[in-house]
């Protein structure tokens, strides 16, 4: 307390300004005109990790301080604080006893007593406040990602239905019309297999518009969707697909159903992939506050606790991304023999939307 003591409290019972000094989150340091530590509070020990006795007559400023922060420039000892009468709000990066840097939210103001020119630099930690943003800055591109991508595959799907199927329906009709025509028989079957041939191609053109995002989902919801995509999944691998349902057979918001279809899409195509299943369960159950949703196999199962990673391993995160982007949990369930599971919960209101959404990160 040896500079609060030249501002004569010198009484036995702290003064308020004493406690202040002491109690405050934020580090107090001060600063002589050499630069050297003169006092500094508990939470500047804590701040910097040296103890009083280390820091006061002993280290210098710049020490500690790696220079000052915007949000363009990486810190610099450009313009320092240190030469200015006061800077009520700056960014500085300080350097701690064991070599670790980190942000602090720092002010700065030039007191002078009887004993001299003063600094007094106050010190507040912000790296808990600055993870917190770069998860929420991370969560929000996440999201603007999931979005695009989302409208992306619907207006390629749309495109893919109405310009190059239709232009495929036209040219079917158009062959038939020909094939009508008093024409020879070699033509006539050549045209037939050219029918054929389109009609494969306009079946192909509807596959890949489905595959990227099928109506339904917009236009009838979440089961419907998951009942045409699991029969053709079935036809598909040869595995057996049962889809259950619990409660309100209710629309949800179309986030929450696209989000509840990809995850459900991910995980039935993890089992044909990896898991060797004869059957994949796939139940709905809507509990009016939250919907539920697991998907199981009775395949191999993994070791969820050493996950081999046999693709691109975005799979499973992407799960939970999309899930914690409205607020829902995701839990894998597996072990090697035993099958896996996968079971989504999304918190919802009444009307379907998502209960917890940080709206920042949210965008529809
Ligand atoms: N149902 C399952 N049965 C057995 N193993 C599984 C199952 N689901 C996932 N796995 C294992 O977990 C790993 C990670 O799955 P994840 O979906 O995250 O990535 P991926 O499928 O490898 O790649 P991506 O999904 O990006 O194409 C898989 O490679 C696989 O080894
Ligand atoms: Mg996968």
């Amino acid at each position: 307390m040896a500079w609060l003591g030249n501002l004569g409290t010198t009484s036995e019972t702290p003064s308020l300004l004493e406690s202040i000094f002491k109690n405050v989150t934020d580090a107090i340091l001060v600063i002589d005109d050499q630069s050297i530590v003169a006092d500094a509070n508990p939470a500047a020990e804590t701040i910097t990790g040296w103890s009083a006795q280390e820091l006061i007559g002993k280290i210098h400023f710049c020490d500690i301080c790696r220079g000052m922060a915007n949000c363009i420039d990486e810190a610099s000892c450009v313009d320092c604080f240190e030469k200015k009468l006061q800077v009520p709000s700056f960014e500085m990066r300080v350097r701690t006893k064991d070599g670790r840097e980190y942000p602090v939210a720092a002010s700065s103001t030039r007191l002078t007593d009887r004993d001299g020119n003063f600094l007094v630099v106050i010190l507040r930690d912000m790296s808990e406040q600055q993870r917190m943003e770069q998860e929420r800055f991370q969560r929000m591109m996440t999201n603007y990602v999931i979005q695009a991508q989302e409208d992306e595959r619907k207006r390629v799907s749309r495109d893919l239905h109405d310009g190059v199927g239709q232009a495929l329906y036209s040219i079917l009709v158009g062959l038939k019309v020909v094939n009508q025509l008093d024409l020879e028989e070699s033509v006539k079957n050549h045209l037939i297999d050219v029918q054929h041939m389109t009609i494969r191609a306009l079946e192909e053109v509807k596959n890949m518009a489905i595959e990227l995002r099928p109506s339904a989902l917009d236009d009838l919801g979440f089961l419907p969707a998951i009942r045409s995509y699991s029969k053709r999944f079935a036809q598909t691998f040869g595995i057996e697909t049962r889809l259950e349902t619990f409660g309100s057979k209710r629309r949800y918001a179309s986030v929450v159903e696209t989000a509840l279809y990809r995850i459900c899409q991910e995980a039935m195509t993890n089992s044909a992939k990896y898991a060797d299943a004869d059957t994949i369960t796939i139940r709905l159950e809507d509990l009016g506050d939250q919907v539920e949703l697991s998907v199981m196999d009775d395949g191999s199962g993994f070791d969820t606790n050493e996950i081999r990673v046999q693709g691109t391993g975005l799979g499973l995160y992407g799960m939970r991304e999309r899930a914690h982007l409205l607020g829902g949990t995701v839990s894998i369930q597996s072990s090697p023999g035993e099958g896996t599971r996968i079971h989504v919960t999304i918190p919802l209101t009444e009307k379907g939307e998502p209960l917890h959404v940080d709206p920042s990160t949210y965008s529809r």
